[in-house]
């Protein structure tokens, strides 16, 4: 592997070499385990004798920095102490003055990395499910694609194939109708959001959005300057009547709300579009997990009740596939459209070919399909054992919102249990349990617990739950 050192002039060429190669291995640049170039090829590429390489690389292994073995090749030593992370910026630094300094931390959905036995985590799809051997298949083909591929820049809305797999794919699946010149691929959900905001709120107008809501669209809002202003939701969704008059953009996630999980009523989506064309406001929405329904008709999307072009359809394959795979689109109103394009050009050219072109394979082949109608399934029956026991020997302290729709649901904490305490006694019992208070913006927050069965199996949901249940039945003994 290719290692990048900076050679200045041609005077104390040892101790330059020396001076990077250790500090790579001190900031962990280099990672404990890692092959470095031979003595021989790293001469070359620094263009200096080989004795010097050698006279380094023999200091850094005397130092213990490096091992080397026999025939095989240098490498970082494993036991290396790190150096501590370089100390926070100091407030008069270039970029504390910056909207990004003061940001709240970005995304707090990320799970733990030693997650608890049973944990209930959202934003997680079960991967042990995930027909990796037929993705190889597509991965292999995109490959060869790409080596016929004239190695230039793409197009910055996507390649043709997985934006025609996902228009058909909508149509036939979501109801949602749109020709495959409209769709533009971004990378997950939270790029649509960041491009639909880039496109069409200046900094200090006004971007409307749901109380509670989804974190991250809020961070990326507020990112960008806009004015997020919280908008109640009650059991039919959004409170179309609180909307302020100066939204210029309204966010809303109308087939399963994130976080509490009721559809937004069809009454409320036809006031919502209503609302927007009178203001002149575009409506993003956002249908995350709508692929999973458990229960009754689906609702039409707001975007094919749309007649006036008011509404941009975000969606994702983070939920049915895996988050990693950072693959999402956007169907904005027409008008919209090449404006959507530049700001994604602008901001990364294009998402990677090789994905799209190996999900696009993955769809048309009908593997995607399948995998859906199997993970259907599971999630289903994932639901149903978290409800037996919301319903039933949780059900002295937890109530399951109503929600037929997605991979996780909110249980609401019947008075007088309080949310972080009841996370702390989860946790007691290995069970990972998440509260709903950052959700709430300018409301009150309503105590209770997203339930996320993405990443947790049947099983594992009864062992954990029977213990939940157990641990705090004890202490209500214990009370009485
Ligand atoms: C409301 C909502 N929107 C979008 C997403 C997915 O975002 P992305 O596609 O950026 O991974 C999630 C994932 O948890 C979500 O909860």
């Amino acid at each position: 592997m290719d290692v990048h050192l900076t050679i200045h002039g041609r005077q104390g060429l040892a101790g330059q070499i020396y001076r990077q190669l250790r500090a790579g291995v001190m900031d962990g640049r280099l990672a404990p385990g890692q092959r470095l170039p031979s003595t021989r090829e790293l001469a070359l590429q620094l263009g200096v004798s080989r004795k010097t390489t050698l006279d380094v690389f023999e200091r850094l292994i005397a130092e213990g920095y490096l091992r080397s073995r026999a025939g095989d090749g240098t490498f970082v030593a494993d036991a290396m102490t790190r150096l501590a992370p370089p100390p926070p910026m100091p407030a008069t630094s270039p970029a504390a003055g910056s909207i990004w300094a003061r940001l709240e931390d970005a995304l707090p959905m990320t799970p733990a990395d030693t997650p608890p036995a049973y944990d209930f985590v959202g934003g997680v799809t079960d991967k042990s499910l995930f027909p990796f051997d037929q993705w190889r298949r597509c991965v292999s083909h995109a490959l060869r694609v790409q080596a016929r591929g004239r190695g230039t820049y793409r197009d910055p809305a996507g390649e043709q194939e997985l934006r025609q797999a996902v228009a058909s794919y909508l149509a036939f699946s979501r109801a949602v109708v749109s020709h495959w010149h409209e769709v533009v691929i971004t990378q997950g959900a939270q790029q649509a959001l960041d491009l639909l905001t880039k496109v069409s709120v200046r900094p200090g107008e006004v971007v409307a959005m749901e109380d509670p809501g989804y974190p991250p669209a809020r961070i990326i809002f507020a990112a960008l300057g806009a004015q997020v202003v919280p908008v109640p939701v009650d059991e039919e969704g959004l409170v179309v009547d609180a909307l302020p008059a100066n939204a210029r953009m309204v966010y809303v996630t109308p087939s399963h709300q994130f976080p509490l999980g009721m559809p937004m009523s069809l009454e409320r989506r036809l006031a919502l579009l209503e609302w927007a064309q009178r203001h002149g406001a575009l409506v993003v929405e956002d249908d995350y997990d709508g692929e999973f329904r458990f229960e009754g008709r689906p609702m039409e999307s707001l975007k094919s009740l749309d007649t006036a072009g008011v509404v941009a359809y975000v969606g994702t394959f983070s939920k049915t596939i895996f988050p990693e795979l950072r693959v999402g689109y956007v169907i904005p109103p027409a008008p919209l459209g090449s404006a959507l394009r530049r700001a994604k050009q602008v901001g990364d050219w294009h998402s990677c070919t090789m994905t799209q072109a190996a999900l696009a394979k993955f769809m048309l082949d009908g593997y995607f399909a399948k995998h859906l109608r199997r993970m259907h399934k599971e999630y289903a029956a994932r639901r149903a054992a978290l409800l037996e026991h919301l319903r039933g020997d949780l059900a002295p302290w937890l109530t399951p919102l109503p929600c037929a729709v997605g991979i996780h649901l909110v249980a609401a904490i019947r008075a007088p249990q309080d949310e972080s305490d009841m996370i702390r006694r989860a946790a007691a019992e290995s069970v990972g349990l998440y509260g709903m208070a950052g959700m709430f913006v300018s409301q009150a927050p309503r105590p209770g617990l997203l339930f996320g069965y993405g990443g947790i199996g049947v099983t594992a949901i009864h062992a954990g739950l029977a213990r939940l249940a157990s641990a705090l039945a004890g202490r209500r003994q214990d009370a009485a």
